[in-house]
């Protein structure tokens, strides 16, 4: 088993990565929980819940499975309230324990529930989706939709473990490992140029879930993930780098409905629409734009942007948590493995639309 610490001002929290971490998920279960919420999807739920629920039940503690609908569709306030509904219902208090079992919509509505319920209780990540095992379920960002825009309403409340079944992954559909693989280039193109390279040369074993190559993508994505939050756990300044792509990719999905295209798809995307914006105001080498754009199509992922017409695409890039007096700020690169955050030109960000949206 490989252990990745993350280290936050609130405390300090393991990352536990192997095969059959589902059946050792009381080892998560603080010694004072009172009772234990399940809280998953009838897709992860069919595959995983019972089993996740036997390891549990060693924890002595009562568990309560709580199904949420699947989809990015469903990450709003409407379904987090079922959650306080079960948990109320059900007579839990403030020693109770959430368990979010499966991807990034699990998580950070699983998350956001335990940052509120009576002011906040503790909460552990089981995430089942490469994209929350290499990126959501580290780092406390919880949340949900707002039909105005993405994340928009939320909390910073850091889980009290993460435990990483690598197996899971085997029943994960295809378009989905090519999701996660966007947040897993993301951190080579924003902090490690060996990394990136790595992914360039391992990019078809990754796609085939290689169990060496996913395993080393796991690792060095939840280490350079944790260092980065170590440093900035509330997105004071460095944390926004990894929010590489983020800006396109969130008006991606505002614009055309959540679920449309998967999160990770859209953030896919947004990167090569950064690496333009990058080489437009940043200086990043066009040869590198080309790399950029060929290891988004190796990993599976769109590289060509929906065409929401370009003033749909400002406005929807405006509702950004980056954004400072209704002004955008972009995540560039200069380079590969090194990233900062600025405002762009508003007439370099339309050039760089016009070449990067089309039919899709
Ligand atoms: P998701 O949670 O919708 O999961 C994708 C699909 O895979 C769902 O249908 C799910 O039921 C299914 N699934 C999950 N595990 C499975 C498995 N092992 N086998 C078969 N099917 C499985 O999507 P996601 O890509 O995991 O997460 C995207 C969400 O994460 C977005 O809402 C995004 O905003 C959020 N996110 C949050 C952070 C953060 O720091 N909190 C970072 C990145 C993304
Ligand atoms: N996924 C961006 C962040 O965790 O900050």
């Amino acid at each position: 088993m490989n252990v990745v610490d993350v280290d936050v001002p609130g405390g300090r929290y393991p990352i536990r990565i192997a095969p059959g971490r589902l059946d050792a998920l009381d080892e998560a279960i603080p010694a004072d929980a009172t009772a234990i919420g399940l809280v998953t999807n009838p897709t992860v739920g069919a595959l995983y819940a019972e089993r996740a629920e036997r390891a549990l039940a060693r924890a002595g503690r009562r568990v309560l499975r709580i199904e949420l609908p699947d989809g990015e569709a469903h990450k709003d306030w409407q379904t987090l309230n079922q959650i306080f509904d079960a948990l109320l219902a059900n007579g839990f208090d403030r020693r109770s324990v959430l368990v979010a079992l499966g991807g990034g919509v699990i998580g950070d509505m699983t998350g956001f529930a335990a940052a509120v319920f009576m002011r906040g209780i503790r909460f552990v990540q089981v995430p089942t989706t490469l994209l929350a095992q290499v990126d959501s379920s580290v780092g406390g960002k919880t949340g949900v939709n707002h039909p105005l825009g993405k994340n928009m309403i939320g909390a910073f409340h850091q889980p009290v473990a993460v435990e990483i079944d690598t197996d899971v992954l085997g029943t994960l559909p295809a378009r989905e490992v090519s999701a996660g693989l966007a947040e897993v280039i993301k951190y080579g193109m924003i902090m490690d140029p060996a990394f990136w390279a790595w992914c360039e040369e391992n990019a078809a074993a990754l796609r085939a879930l290689e169990p060496a190559a996913i395993a080393h993508a796991i690792q060095v994505s939840c280490e350079s993930k944790a260092r980065v939050v170590a440093q900035d756990e509330r997105e004071g300044g460095l944390r926004a780098i990894l929010n590489l792509g983020h800006t396109f990719g969130h008006a991606i999905e505002s614009g055309l409905g959540y679920g449309a295209w998967l999160h990770g798809e859209a953030v896919g995307c947004g990167m090569v629409q950064a690496a333009e914006l990058s080489a437009e105001v940043a200086g990043f080498p066009a040869a590198d734009v080309a790399r950029v754009r060929a290891l988004v199509a190796a990993i599976g992922c769109p590289t060509v942007a929906p065409d929401l017409g370009a003033q749909h695409w400002m406005d929807l890039m405006r509702v950004d948590k980056k954004a400072e007096g209704g002004e955008i700020r972009f995540v560039l690169t200069p380079r590969i493995g090194e990233a900062l955050t600025r405002k762009a030109p508003e007439d370099a960000v339309l050039r760089v639309l016009a070449r990067t949206v089309g039919p899709v």
